[in-house]
């Protein structure tokens, strides 16, 4: 019954290849089956697993640097953050449900009430706002703590982004598609076109890694940045990298491609925060 399903909806997509017609549940099939057949020896847990899901040997130097990982200081620095009392009294548990524990895998969702993409960044600054203390910067420092102790305690959660009956959502969610197959930037290149159709391939010394499982364990500690960023400094630096104008951290489009980008991870595990090359 599922094989005669995934024929069914593979049909209909070489039929409309990427068109706006897809439903998001045809686009996810698709999607994930790309990277299967593409890598037939990676079980499909370890896409979470980034570069590393496909590489033996970076993933050999990568165990060993996750050993003393370089985000642990993050991980303590963002937990301090977390439970430090604001100045009326409140801190950011009483902000979220569960007290912020182990909660990563519910963001980003469309909040219909809102009519807006709500990311996990943008609740962190929200709870500020609430309590009257100025916005935090979107990219590094203790927003990205407080966003890898809150990944943290989330570890093993199953990501299960929905995409609710509302036509404002699904406009977010092509929205983010779009981003992710249109070619842009001076490169004239796309997101998918080096993490999905040149997957495996490498550009300069780079790996290309899959697009399935970007945003398992973000924030992410990267040694090009001797630090931990958040996805959507990821975002801006990969839209750099094909010389395109990024937008901006926590604008509407990078939401919308972070609401794709995690609808596609349906499935897979949060392991945040991470650490890459
Ligand atoms: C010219 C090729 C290229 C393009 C185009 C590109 N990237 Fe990347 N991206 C890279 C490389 C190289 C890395 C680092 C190696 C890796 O993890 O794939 C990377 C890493 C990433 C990561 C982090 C992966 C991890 O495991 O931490 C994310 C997320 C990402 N890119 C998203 C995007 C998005 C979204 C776009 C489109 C806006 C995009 N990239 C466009 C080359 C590219």
């Amino acid at each position: 019954m599922r094989t005669r399903l995934v024929i069914l909806s593979m049909a209909i997509l070489v039929a409309m290849p990427f068109s706006g017609s897809a439903s998001p549940r045809q686009d996810l099939e698709e999607f994930q089956n790309f990277y299967m057949k593409r890598f037939p020896d990676t079980p499909f847990e370890d896409f979470a697993n980034g570069v590393y899901s496909i590489d033996a040997a970076s993933r050999a130097q990568w165990q060993d640097i996750e050993e003393f990982a370089p985000y642990e200081l993050n991980i303590s620095d963002g937990e301090a953050l977390f439970n430090a009392p604001f100045a009326n009294g409140n801190n950011y548990a009483s902000c979220f449900e569960n007290d912020g524990i182990g909660i990563r895998q519910n963001y980003p969702f469309f909040d219909t009430d809102r009519g807006e993409v709500v990311t996990l960044e943008l609740a962190i600054n929200e709870c500020r706002d609430a309590n009257g203390e100025k916005r935090l910067s979107w990219g590094r420092g203790a927003i990205a703590d407080i966003s890898a102790y809150m990944a943290y305690t989330s570890r093993g959660k199953i990501i299960d982004v929905k995409i609710p009956d509302d036509p404002r959502a699904l406009e977010a969610y092509q929205r983010g598609k779009m981003h992710f197959y249109q070619k842009r930037g001076q490169l004239n290149m796309s997101c998918a076109d080096c993490h999905k159709f040149y997957v495996g391939n490498r550009a300069r010394a780079d790996l290309l890694g899959p697009a399935l499982g970007h945003l398992t364990h973000f924030p992410v500690y990267r040694s090009g940045w001797g630090g931990l960023g958040t996805t959507h400094r990821r975002y801006i630096g990969c839209d750099k990298g094909i010389r395109a104008k990024p937008f901006v951290a926590q604008g509407k489009e990078y939401r919308a491609l972070e609401y794709f980008q995690s609808y596609m991870s349906n499935g897979l595990a949060i392991n945040g925060p991470g650490s890459r090359k």
